[in-house]
């Protein structure tokens, strides 16, 4: 694996299943970790860079059948390629913090084991994109609660979120999959909590590795 603190800097995703709270962890981790002196970038994906968000825009809008699943594994990966080369590359070299919301999990999970394309998940990866976080924050919880939350958003970004309880509870196992196969990256933290307790524990875990 890459080690992006040989350049001083530090890659943190945060993965989970639709509703879990990565968004608003991300936000108060970028928040303390600034305010305890750090240079930090908040990012996410798809998107991050002006050209990654406007593929955002065509792989989350419009007609949910408007790309086969390899085309949108595509898309998915070009956002991300075009991602690391503005965004997060430049950033680590600059010895920031990166903080990002959902990165190349979230392929191995929605393309890969939802989508049936794991094989071809992991080679545009090696292909084309070629690192990994330094630590992965994995917000865990039932999806019914996720469910719930992620309801309570009206966006025209829905086609994701609409999956139901039985393909959530899939997501969420294998999220928990994908973290007894990256131990060393991938943290799991209790998304079921006070919005503070949680930052408290991904600050906890981050702080620990910094
Ligand atoms: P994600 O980015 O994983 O989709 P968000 O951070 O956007 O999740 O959170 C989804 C919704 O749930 C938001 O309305 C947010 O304010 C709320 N929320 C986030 N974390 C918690 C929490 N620990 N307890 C209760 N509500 C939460
Ligand atoms: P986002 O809006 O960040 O999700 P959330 O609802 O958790 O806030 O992301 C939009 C959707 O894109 C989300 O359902 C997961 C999906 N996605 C993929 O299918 N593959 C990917 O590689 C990424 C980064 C996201």
């Amino acid at each position: 694996m890459t080690r992006q603190r040989d350049t001083g800097g530090m890659f943190i995703s945060f993965e989970g299943i639709d509703g879990s709270g990565k968004s608003t962890q991300a936000r108060l981790l970028a928040d303390r970790l600034t305010a305890a002196g750090h240079d930090v970038i908040l990012t996410r994906e798809p998107g991050g860079s002006p050209g990654a968000e406007e593929i955002r825009a065509l792989v989350l809008q419009g007609e949910p059948d408007r790309w086969s699943a390899q085309t949108e594994l595509l898309l998915f990966t070009a956002a991300r390629r075009d991602h690391l080369e503005r965004t997060i590359r430049p950033a680590l070299a600059a010895g920031k913090v990166v903080i990002c919301d959902r990165f190349a999990d979230s392929s191995r999970m929605y393309q890969g084991l939802r989508g049936g394309m794991r094989r071809e998940v992991d080679a545009l990866h090696s292909l084309m994109i070629g690192i990994e976080p330094d630590l992965t924050v994995l917000v865990d919880m039932a999806p019914a609660d996720g469910l719930a939350r992620a309801k309570s958003r009206a966006t025209v970004e829905e086609r994701f979120e609409d999956f139901g309880i039985a393909l959530q509870e899939e997501m969420r196992a294998g999220f928990l999959d994908l973290a007894r196969e990256f131990p060393d990256r991938i943290c799991t933290i209790d998304g079921a909590r006070g919005i503070q307790a949680v930052s408290d524990d991904v600050y906890e875990t981050v702080a620990a590795r910094l």
